[in-house]
């Protein structure tokens, strides 16, 4: 198959671009950059001795999207291109909104067009909102709680729109739950710009030695710890869940959607602990007050997946902590080499 990937150099993107190319698919990425590095690619092409197609371009450019699909020759897009930071989504409403939602509606215009009618969709758990009524399974009501989960539930109400407007599209809707690791040879991985808002690559950055201190984020959650619970997946599984879902789409018109998670719930206290046994050294965390928004308690119920797709994650919360490790170790700040001035 011939698949355009937006946003394939990011962290999810460029891990599923990697296993579509180690299954044989011919790949062209479009991406803008603005929160990604093309090195991530360029490792991507010596891990797997094949080349991607990349370019760089704008989803809110029409003009760049109707020359990449002219090309012709698509069977499938998988759209990972986006916005995704909650405390800046809500700084920046307008931002967000017209980027995730005015690019979705650009790629898919150019796509009707030219006829490729095969989308997988990069959604995300946030769906749910602060929904602590787990495990979650796709039936349960969307709420998402801040402008970036809007935009993403708003992309998969215009995408079910289409699908029953037109009942040629194939499309898939994978919600996320939360995405870590690194590929096992730790050359592409997670690199965050500016502080990471999200824990793992926070607590990583701690162990690395660029942050003093994990802050934990309340500890007077009704869980088990007090800390709050949610479904960590390796993005390696993740990335599998992708290839899964193209290939069911292969032989089934519709809209489905599917959690993707392991359905296992780890506390923060938790992360911290298995992060330093990966690590070799204890971690230092102190507690903090709450984050705004945040639910206490969030896993999936990952059962449709198996059912439709045969798949499930296979990779423990210790091969999330040993891989993502490898990977920050190898590369303490990311994909740049840091100015030795
Ligand atoms: C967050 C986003 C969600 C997004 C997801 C992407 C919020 C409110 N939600 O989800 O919309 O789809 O990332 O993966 O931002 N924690 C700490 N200290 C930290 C960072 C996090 O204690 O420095 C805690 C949080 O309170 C939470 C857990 O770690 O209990 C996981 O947090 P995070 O990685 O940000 O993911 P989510 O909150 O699930």
């Amino acid at each position: 198959m011939k698949v355009l990937v937006t946003g394939g150099a990011g962290y999810i993107g460029s891990h599923t671009t990697l296993c579509l190319l180690q299954e044989g698919h011919e790949v062209v990425v479009l991406d803008n950059l603005v929160n990604s590095d093309p090195e991530s690619l360029e490792r991507v092409q010596r891990l797997t001795g094949r080349e991607v197609d990349v370019r760089v371009g704008d989803l809110l450019d029409e003009h760049t999207v109707d020359a990449v699909l002219g090309e012709g020759g698509f069977d499938s897009v998988i759209h990972f291109a986006g916005l995704k930071a909650v405390g800046e989504s809500v700084e920046m409403p307008l931002r967000y909104y017209r980027n995730n939602v005015v690019g979705t509606l650009n790629l898919l215009a150019g796509m009707e067009k030219h006829g490729v009618r095969t989308l997988v969709f990069s959604s995300s758990a946030t769906v749910y909102g602060a929904n602590d009524n787990v495990p979650l399974n796709e039936k349960c009501e969307l709420d998402a709680t801040n402008p970036y989960g809007r935009t993403k539930e708003q992309i998969e109400d215009i995408l079910s729109d289409l699908g029953a407007a037109d009942p040629r599209w194939r499309i898939a809707l994978l919600r996320y739950f939360n995405p870590v690791g690194a590929h096992e040879s730790g050359l592409i991985g997670e690199d965050p710009q500016g502080t990471p808002n999200n824990l793992l690559p926070f607590v990583a950055q701690v162990a690395v030695g660029r942050r003093p201190v994990v802050k934990v984020f309340g500890n007077d959650y009704p869980t088990p710890d007090g800390t709050g619970i949610r479904d960590y997946i390796h993005v390696m599984d993740l990335a599998a869940g992708h290839l899964a879902a193209l290939a069911y789409l292969g032989s089934a018109k519709g809209v489905f959607r599917w959690n993707l998670g392991t359905g296992r719930g780890s506390s923060v206290l938790e992360v911290i602990a298995a992060f330093s046994e990966a690590a070799g050294s204890a971690i230092p965390y102190e507690f903090a007050p709450r984050r705004p928004g945040d639910a206490a308690i969030s896993y999936a119920d990952p059962s449709s997946a198996l059912g439709d797709l045969g798949w499930s994650a296979e990779r423990n919360l210790a091969q999330m902590c040993a891989d993502h490790w490898r990977w920050q170790k190898a590369n303490p700040h990311g994909y740049k080499i840091p100015d030795p001035t």
